[in-house]
């Protein structure tokens, strides 16, 4: 019964439609197999225009003392419908989702979805991120410390007396009251030594400020990631090794490097590891001054003085140490070529968020 017929509604009728309409909106409810043939059924028999609207509109042709009953009845059936649209509706629901997971049935929901690595992050950062992951995996702590520091932390427990000719190599910002802007993340070598002892193994990444005159390579605020290790038996062999692991781990592949002597107050003997410069190749560029090399990573075996300043008897223990220009190696890394783009807050230099594991932190 598709179209609404019309009806009369005399009493001595009305049930007997009324069983009619139910009967056939059960079969028609039953027919359905979709919950949009459902739907359609339902809109036929009790939405408007159905056949039971049909019948309340016609109400005003019955007459007056059988209006109430006829209401009555009539509104009982669509409560009826009403009812068996809907509980229709939930067997094919179900059927719907027992479909769904008998086509997948490997399919679990109650696992847990997998870890998108959404958003963007500096590209400082993402190496951070990288090395800090690196680093963790070998058993080392990610430490830092203060930006605002002691004279004493920054030059002078690092081998750097207030006379030494060195102090000259890194221009200071210093405050009123005699402390600095670090200069450098080695400033955290003797606050750990201090904080953890021997055997030591850390990493502290950290804003460092020089009182530069800024161009392509150059900035008064930059990163780096300074490597301590002290132990027992530790020799140039391990710092090269760690080296070169580092920078596999952060290029993918081996980039051309060479070693040269270096002079750095707190390391003896000290060195300078360079990069074949990944701007222009190794041609020479304004990143690279020239030369085809970045000095990169700064590196070398620690030195008694500063040992002792950490508290550790320097003749049991031996350690190397390496300051990474982490600014540079993001850079290289990305192949960016001036350093002001990077202190610039341009949006377009953001890179993918990745982060495997979480570090390990120790604070000074
Ligand atoms: N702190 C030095 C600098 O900023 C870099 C450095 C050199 C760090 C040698 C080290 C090292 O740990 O062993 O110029």
């Amino acid at each position: 019964m598709d179209a609404p017929e019309r009806y009369r509604t005399r009493m001595s009728d009305l049930q007997t439609r009324l069983e009619t309409i139910v009967s056939t909106a059960e079969q028609a409810a039953a027919d359905a197999s979709t919950l949009d043939e459902l739907k359609r059924a339902e809109g036929r028999y009790v939405g408007r225009k159905s056949v039971l609207d049909e019948i309340m509109r016609s109400i005003s042709t019955v007459p007056p003392e059988q209006r109430k009953s006829v209401g009555q009845e009539t509104n009982a059936a669509k409560k009826r419908l009403h009812k068996l649209f809907a509980a229709r509706r939930d067997a094919l629901q179900s059927a719907d989702v027992a479909a769904e997971s008998a086509r997948a049935s490997h399919y679990d929901p109650t696992l847990p979805g997998p870890v998108r690595n959404q958003g963007t992050v500096h590209p400082v950062t993402r190496v951070q991120w990288e090395i800090e992951d690196l680093f963790g995996r070998l058993g080392f702590i990610v430490a830092s410390g203060p930006e605002l520091e002691t004279e004493y932390y920054n030059f002078e427990a690092l081998n750097t007396p207030a006379d030494h000719p060195a102090r000259d190599m890194q221009d200071t910002f210093w405050t009123t009251d005699d402390r600095v802007l670090r200069t450098q993340t080695s400033a955290v070598q003797v606050r750990m030594m201090e904080k953890f002892g021997p055997p030591l193994r850390i990493i502290a990444p950290g804003r460092c400020f020089r009182y530069e005159t800024i161009d392509a390579s150059h900035e008064n605020t930059f990163f780096q990631l300074e490597g301590l290790v002290i132990d027992r038996n530790i020799s140039i062999a391990n710092l090269i090794a760690t080296m070169k692991l580092l920078l596999r781990e952060v290029f993918r592949g081996d980039p051309e490097v060479r070693l040269r002597p270096g002079y750095f107050p707190f390391v003896e003997p000290g060195f300078e590891l360079d990069m074949s410069c990944m701007i222009c190749g190794g041609g020479g560029c304004s990143t690279c001054k020239k030369t085809g090399w970045l000095e990169i990573l700064p590196c070398g075996m620690v030195h008694p003085n500063v040992l002792r300043a950490g508290g550790i008897d320097a003749h049991e223990y031996v350690g190397f140490a390496f300051g990474l220009g982490l600014t540079r190696l993001a850079m290289m890394k990305y192949g960016i070529g001036d350093i002001r783009v990077l202190n610039g807050g341009d949006l377009r230099v953001l890179v993918p968020r990745e982060r495997l594991t979480g570090p390990v932190i120790a604070t000074r």
